[in-house]
């Protein structure tokens, strides 16, 4: 880690990586950072088999059935565009909620406008949850997908994936996934939680590096293809490949971001995700405990940590969010990420939009003790300081 920062910043993206990221990245590129599949070269298909080998990784990860739904792309506002524009037409209907990234939420105002797909956006409760009850009641014949956070970037609560995806699987309804921040964290099981399309991102908790993420599409689940490119499969055809993974891949891959992605999910998987979780938790409970303490402090949903990640968010009474990001900072040399997150319709419904946003902390797995620690205390120093 870079000196003295104290990294507080990781809903953002994971940092540090575990070193054998960084270590798999550097000596499998350095050997073998050739096009994967084009050609039958040793070189070649050593490149092929770390793809494949990752994309059969990342299906038994998400408890998928068929590697080849496994599809590459850049990261999860790739996967959540390719789909939301695959499988949405005009005439369609759409539900999501406020608790979305603009990942969802603007994809789906774009087609909104452009094929007028209508749009129901579902409220959360005073906790930061929706119910799945309040998603159903927005179904109408004409719905085609549902879009769902799987855990809050801003409040941190872990969304009911499971109620929703049942209810959804029920009415014929595709249900999108979007689990960003989840993936990595808790764990998203593509069969038990009900889910059609999921899209994920490399760079945050699965601790892969940025540039990589992707989508798994369910058996019997259609999305149209949006791009079309080479593929490095049936050149002479003019028409994009149909079959999965091909449909939704186009041009050369991210080979050393998926290599990354792969060293990331092995890491993962050698510690554990109840392990991890645990401990980022451990850490969220006693940085909560120690903000609550602090006079002036406007915590968002974190009524207790039950359904939660380690991403949280509050203000300082009568300071701007972007103030206290500065002097957490500049005086105290910790990261962490102010403003409206991305995801302004959660700021709306808590009514940070007028205090232009929160302060959010973001804990993983390389944070300590120390590190919150310091931030209690960095917190309990710039609280002091503002007027009354
Ligand atoms: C909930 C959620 N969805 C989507 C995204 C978009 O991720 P990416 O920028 O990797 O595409 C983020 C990133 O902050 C997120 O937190």
């Amino acid at each position: 880690m870079s000196s003295s920062i104290i990294f507080l910043d990781n809903g953002a993206t994971s940092y540090p990586k575990p070193e054998e990221v960084y270590a798999f990245m550097d000596s499998f590129y350095r050997r073998a950072g050739v096009n994967p599949g084009r050609s039958g070269y040793d070189l070649c298909l050593e490149a092929g088999e770390v793809l494949e080998g990752t994309r059969k990784q990342m299906t038994r990860f998400f408890n998928g059935t068929d590697p080849n739904r496994l599809c590459f792309g850049y990261n999860s506002t790739d996967a959540l565009n390719l789909a939301l524009w695959g499988l949405l037409d005009e005439g369609d209907h759409a539900v999501t909620t406020m608790v979305e990234h603009n990942s969802v939420l603007r994809p789906l105002y774009h087609l909104a406008r452009d094929r007028k797909v209508e749009l129901d956006i579902v409220p959360f409760d005073e906790n930061g949850f929706v119910d799945p009850d309040e998603i159903e009641k927005r179904f109408k014949p004409n719905t085609k997908v549902v879009a769902l956070n799987h855990a809050s970037n801003v409040i941190g609560t872990i969304q009911p994936i499971r109620e929703t995806g049942r209810r959804c699987r029920n009415r014929g309804i595709v249900f999108v996934a979007d689990t960003s921040q989840s993936a990595g964290k808790i764990p998203v099981d593509m069969e038990a939680d009900f889910i059609d399309v999921l899209c994920f991102t490399g760079h945050k908790s699965l601790l892969g590096p940025m540039g990589i993420g992707g989508l798994y599409v369910r058996e019997g689940v259609e999305v149209r293809q949006t791009r079309a490119g080479g593929t490095g499969v049936r050149s002479a055809q003019k028409s994009h490949l149909e079959e999965y993974p091909y449909r939704m891949e186009f041009g050369t891959p991210n080979l050393p971001g998926i290599a990354g992605l792969h060293a990331g999910v092995k890491w993962i998987e050698s510690k554990g995700l109840d392990a991890i979780h645990h401990q980022e938790m451990a850490l969220a409970e006693k940085l909560v405990a120690g903000l609550r303490e602090i006079p002036g402090v406007i915590l968002y949903c974190l009524k207790d940590l039950r359904d939660h990640i380690s991403v949280l968010s509050f203000n300082v009474e009568g300071m701007d969010a972007s103030d206290v990001g500065t002097m957490l900072d500049v005086d105290h040399n910790i990261a962490c990420r102010t403003g409206l997150h991305c995801a302004p319709l959660v700021h709306e419904h808590l009514g940070s939009d007028k205090l232009h946003g929160a302060v959010r902390f973001g804990i993983g797995p390389f944070n300590t003790e120390a590190h919150i620690d310091a931030a209690i205390k960095a917190v309990q120093e710039i609280a002091s300081t503002r007027k009354r």
